[in-house]
């Protein structure tokens, strides 16, 4: 058992504290907002994420799991203590270090016992080497006996507790080799492969990591909009691609891009200290404009079927977030679909089971209604977004009845074409052999 202190409550920060307690560790989780830490304290969670209401709850009480927004308490008996801030990033893709700069000074300000201090935010490489020279100089001539280690997550929203406590492996990176080694003590329960390795290493892993998924992705997308003008099926295609043992089947599925949280922020940060550091990161330009057009395709299908305008037409759109089993709405797909569509003169309907709270906030000129067929009343079409089970087995008689015109985009080919087709629909699909030539 040992002593952490997790600072930072957000979506990493949360996940990583309260599955150390749940196996075994003694854990304070600290935040500086301190309406989230009374929620937390109160078993309010501050995001959807499927059983962590369940461990948070299960460790408050056997007292391994504590919230708080004092510094001083929470890392008192500290051995290690994770910074799990947010690294916005700003308009080139830099990201902002100035919470991570705070968590650093704080530490270095009120402990005086030997620590190691982990990054789990997502950071340029580089800032292991930074947080440790933030550290001394913040102590000045009072030395702190102190290693920093790397440790990038993997966790995917909507099965984090999952993927920490199965994870593929464990990625460690330090100078002070100890030091990573009393680190991956904490992951020995998981039973997972364990690299140990050095610091910027370790920070470049996490980049490469979701830069190649996105890859894959943007990779299949472009698959994807070339079957349609070749009239021939992306789903057999990523099918027959993946039963080669070297490509896999994973992130293959086409659809509307990727977003979320890190996605579109790491390829980004990555791109940009390419250049910064005179490298020219063309492949990754690519993934990303890829992903940006494959959103305003959609839009152009819409225009051209509806007439060559969108002005004045009512779109419905199902999916609001940008996967299922999660309302995070960052960088979603069907928002900035929604965007494109309001631009046009379009009015908007959504739905989406679970981000409805958020896109009330974000998306405050659409119609938000109360389920799918709300959404689909009296609209010109309807556009699947976010693949969330609920959305999978709808009354398309119904839905057929209650659109202006019946015109379904199947933006994550979750929907049998055939028997839509022979419903009536004009239904389009992504990839599926439909033919859209030409995107502006
Ligand atoms: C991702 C990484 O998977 C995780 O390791 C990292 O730590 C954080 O970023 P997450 O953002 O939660 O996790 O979502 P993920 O399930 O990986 O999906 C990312 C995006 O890609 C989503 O928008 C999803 O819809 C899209 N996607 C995924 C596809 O379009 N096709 C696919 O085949 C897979």
């Amino acid at each position: 058992m040992s002593n952490i202190c997790v600072i930072g409550t957000g979506y990493v920060g949360l996940v990583t504290g309260v599955c150390f307690a749940d196996l075994g560790n003694q854990v304070f989780c600290l935040d500086i907002n301190k309406d989230r830490i009374d929620k937390l304290n109160q078993g309010i969670m501050p995001i959807y994420e499927p059983g962590l209401e369940e461990i948070v709850e299960r460790n408050i009480k056997s007292k391994r799991l504590f919230f708080t927004t004092d510094y001083e308490t929470a890392l008192k008996d500290a051995e290690i203590a994770f910074i799990a801030v947010g690294t916005p990033s700003g308009v080139d893709g830099e990201a902002d270090l100035q919470y991570v700069r705070n968590a650093a000074e704080t530490i270095a300000q009120v402990v005086d016992h030997p620590i190691i201090v982990v990054n789990k935010s997502t950071v340029p490489v580089g800032t292991g080497d930074w947080v440790a020279d933030i550290i001394s100089q913040t102590r000045d001539s009072k030395k702190l006996d102190f290693s920093v280690v790397s440790n990038p997550e993997f966790l995917r929203e909507g099965s984090a507790i999952g993927d920490f406590m199965n994870p593929d492996r464990v990625v460690l990176g330090s100078l002070e080799r100890e030091a990573a080694e009393k680190v991956s003590r904490l992951y020995e329960p998981l039973r997972a492969p364990i690299l140990i390795t050095d610091l910027r290493t370790a920070e470049m892993i996490k980049y490469a990591s979701n830069a190649f998924l996105a890859t894959r992705i943007s990779f299949i997308n472009e698959i994807a909009n070339i079957c349609d003008e070749l009239g021939a099926d992306v789903r057999e295609v990523a099918k027959g691609m993946g039963l080669d043992k070297r490509i896999g089947h994973s992130f293959l599925d086409a659809g509307l891009g990727w977003g979320g949280s890190c996605f579109p922020k790491d390829v980004k940060a990555l791109a940009h200290m390419a250049v910064l550091h005179n490298s020219q990161p063309q492949l990754l330009q690519a993934v990303m404009d890829i992903n940006r057009n494959q959103r305003r395709r959609v839009v152009y299908r819409l225009r051209k079927v509806l007439g060559g305008s969108l002005n004045g037409k009512v779109i419905g759109v199902l999916g609001l977030s940008f996967k299922p089993n999660t309302d995070d709405m960052r960088e979603a797909p069907g928002t900035e679909i929604i965007h494109l569509l309001l631009n046009e003169g379009a009015s908007v309907k959504g739905y989406d089971p679970q981000a409805m709270e958020n896109a009330a906030k974000e998306l405050p000129k659409i119609q938000l209604c109360d389920d799918p067929y709300q959404t689909a009343e009296g609209a010109d079409a309807l556009v699947l977004a976010t693949e969330w089970n609920e959305f999978k087995q709808l009354d398309f008689e119904k839905v057929y009845k209650l659109l202006r015109t019946p015109v379904l985009v199947d933006g994550r080919n979750l929907w049998d074409s055939q028997y839509l087709r022979g419903l009536g629909f004009t239904y389009f699909g992504i990839g599926q052999g439909n033919h859209v030539n030409q995107v502006d």
